[in-house]
């Protein structure tokens, strides 16, 4: 059987930190700091909701991470700043491997790639159609179909029962270290896309089956 390939997609496939221009215009040289703590609470809102059992979309975390930053920064943006931040969320780049690497895994046909995100099904198709990416994608899993987050095992148990795939076939490639906890808790391989040279794995003993630089080395390495 072939093998899947999950993609994580924020973060992993798409830069989070393409709102940064967009900001810079609204805060200045505040904004590096403010899309690195938007991108953190976002992420806190999704843990949090997960634990309380209060599952809403995911827009709907980054939409109330964006108020609180906003709020802990001081910087006042209007409502009308907010929605247009979050209209730039909807198209954000994808990251400069992330086009070619994906359509030389999927040309390969050794294995099955499909998305698989917090983001809802219809948010993450607009993004990865914007990307140019979609068309390399069996398929896209979103946690709102068990309306819990990553990293709750079950969701990585609905990705397994969506991809109709053995855990030992099944794989999370991603660049959020939590993410690939929560795949190997789960009983799945997961590689762990280390863009920069710097960036630490959490020191928990569970380590990633694969540590790749780039998505490029991906393929090589798993074949
Ligand atoms: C995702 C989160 C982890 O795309 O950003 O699932």
């Amino acid at each position: 059987m072939k093998k899947v390939l999950a993609f994580d997609v924020y973060g992993t496939l798409i830069d989070t930190h393409g709102v940064i221009e967009e900001l810079s215009s609204q805060v200045g040289d505040q904004a590096r700091v403010f899309s690195q703590r938007w991108r953190d609470r976002q992420l806190e809102y999704a843990f949090r909701r997960g634990l309380m059992g209060a599952y809403a979309d995911f827009a709907q975390c980054t939409r109330e991470a964006l108020e609180y930053v906003d709020r802990a920064m001081g910087t006042r943006l209007s409502d009308h700043a907010k929605d247009h931040l979050m209209e730039t969320y909807t198209t954000l780049p994808a990251f400069p491997d992330a086009a070619d690497a994906v359509a030389r895994i999927a040309d390969s046909r050794q294995v099955r790639c499909v998305a698989f995100s917090n983001g809802s099904r219809q948010a993450v198709s607009k993004l990865l159609e914007g990307a140019g990416i979609l068309k390399h994608f069996d398929d896209i899993v979103s946690v709102e179909e068990v309306r819990r987050f990553k990293p709750d095992p079950a969701v990585y148990a609905h990705l397994r029962a969506r991809v109709e795939a053995a855990a030992n076939d099944t794989w999370l490639v991603s660049c959020n270290p939590f993410d690939v906890i929560g795949a190997k808790h789960a009983g799945l391989h997961a590689a762990w896309l280390r863009r920069s040279a710097e960036a630490p794995f959490d020191p928990w003993g569970d380590e990633p089956d694969l540590t790749v630089s780039d998505l490029d080395e991906l393929l090589d390495r798993l074949s």
